[in-house]
This record gives structure tokens, C-alpha cells and sequence, in this order.
């Protein structure tokens, strides 16, 4: 129970959704691979992410993780089915666009999406869309330019804020209510992104239901580290 949970994504992106699971699991100890040195996924062809991904669960479950969060849109696009069926005993949890929230909410019925060229590719962005966003108008964004911010650390500052207006105008413009980050890097620039949106439009993040998912999966399947246990956080970057 009290082995750690594992995370991965291209970079330093999936430290939101980790943070998001230490506060709401506190006992429960981390490893994170940040694949810096492979990023981007956006626009690497599928096949390639998944042979990435699968070195990334091997890594994880040598270092024992008890439950994997792929913590990456674009690696989940690619890769989740197959990492499924290597490893069925192995519990794991993805991300996606969260357009079905996305698309209750939205008051306008248009709603925008940020996200990598791979994520849009996915089947189960598209499943996602035509079952739960018939209504709506899903106005798609590759915002690939906010990934290499994001790893250079430059979330503030004019560039920075210059980038993201270049992106979050258009929808604006078109009427979104609502933004969708389906890309675990754009969380860190969620300040810039709220100030270009602010009285406009409203910003959606999944990281908190991706974690409170995390703590549903770990419950039923009675691995939920023993109350009182002291975490440790591994941080382990390529
Ligand atoms: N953080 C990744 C995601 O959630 C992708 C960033 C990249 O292109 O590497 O989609």
C-alpha cells in the first residue's frame, strides 16, 4: 500500500496533475519522470510516443509505483490502450480534454480547446467530442508554442503573455465561454491565461478530477497508502 504512485509526461508539464494528487493524498509518495529530453510529444507520430511511454512504465514499475498516471494528454492519445493490454494488472489513469464538463458549462455553446496536434489526432478526443459536444462548437487550438515556455520555465513576462494572447484571442473573439487546457504544460501559464480571459472566459482544468480519480481507482482496489505515512517525491527528469 505503500508504494508509490508514478507519473510521466514529455516534461515538466504533469508536475500539475502529481501536485494536484500530493494535495489531495497527502500520505501517498511519488515518482515523476519528466522526459524532457524527448520533448515535444505534440507532434511525434503515435508509434513512436508509445515505444516512449512503454520505457517510461517499465522505469516506474521497477521503482515499484502501485498505479501509473499517464500524465500527458498526448502520451494518453497515443498510448493508453496498449499500455493497458501490456500490463492489465497494472491500474492506470489518463487525460483528455475535459470537453464534456466544458461543454455543460459553457453558456455561449462555443468552447476552447488547447492542445496538441497529437491530442486532437486521438480517437478518444474525437469520441469525446461527438458523444458529449453534438451541441456545442469545439473551437480546436494547437498551442505547441506554450510546451517550449513551459520548459524554459518562462510562464511570466511579456513574451510569455504575448504568446498566450496570439492563442486566446481568436477564440475569445469567436465567442468561447469556456477553455479547455488539454495539455498538462499550459496549467502553468493558467495566470496569463485567466488575466488575457478575465471577464470573458473561464478556464477549465482536469488535474483536480484526474487526481480525485487516482484516489477513487487506489480506494477500491484497497491500496490507499496507510493513514499517517510519511511521502517522499522522486523527481527523476531525462
Ligand atoms: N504535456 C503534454 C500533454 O499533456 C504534451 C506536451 C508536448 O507536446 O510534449 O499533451
Amino acid at each position: 500500500m505503500n508504494r508509490p504512485i508514478g507519473f510521466f509526461d514529455s516534461g515538466v508539464g504533469g508536475l500539475c496533475v502529481r501536485d494536484a494528487c500530493i494535495r489531495l493524498l497527502p500520505c501517498e509518495s511519488t515518482v515523476y519522470i519528466a522526459d524532457s529530453a524527448n520533448c515535444p510529444y505534440g507532434g511525434r507520430p503515435p508509434a513512436e510516443i508509445t515505444a516512449l511511454a512503454r520505457g517510461h512504465v517499465r522505469r516506474l514499475l521497477e521503482y515499484g509505483c502501485k498505479l501509473v498516471v499517464v500524465a500527458c494528454n498526448t502520451a494518453t492519445a497515443a498510448a493508453i490502450d496498449t499500455l493497458r493490454s501490456e500490463w492489465p494488472e497494472v491500474p492506470f489513469v489518463g487525460m483528455e480534454p475535459a470537453v464534456k464538463p466544458a461543454a455543460l458549462k459553457s453558456r455561449t455553446g462555443v468552447v476552447g480547446v488547447l492542445a496538441t496536434e497529437g491530442t486532437f489526432q486521438g480517437r478518444l478526443y474525437r469520441e469525446t467530442c461527438a458523444r458529449f459536444a453534438r451541441n456545442t462548437t469545439v473551437l480546436m487550438c494547437v498551442a505547441d508554442d506554450f510546451v517550449a515556455l513551459v520548459e524554459r520555465g518562462e510562464t511570466t513576462g511579456a513574451r510569455a503573455e504575448a504568446a498566450v494572447r496570439r492563442r486566446i484571442e481568436p477564440l475569445l473573439a469567436a465567442g468561447a465561454d469556456i477553455l479547455v487546457l488539454g495539455c498538462t504544460h499550459f496549467p502553468h501559464l493558467r495566470p496569463l491565461i485567466e488575466k488575457v480571459a478575465a471577464g470573458r472566459a473561464s478556464v477549465l482544468d482536469p488535474s483536480d478530477a484526474v487526481a480525485r480519480q487516482v484516489r477513487r481507482l487506489l480506494s477500491e482496489r484497497g491500496l490507499l497508502a496507510v493513514e499517517g505515512s510519511v511521502a517522499s517525491h522522486r523527481f527523476i527528469r531525462t
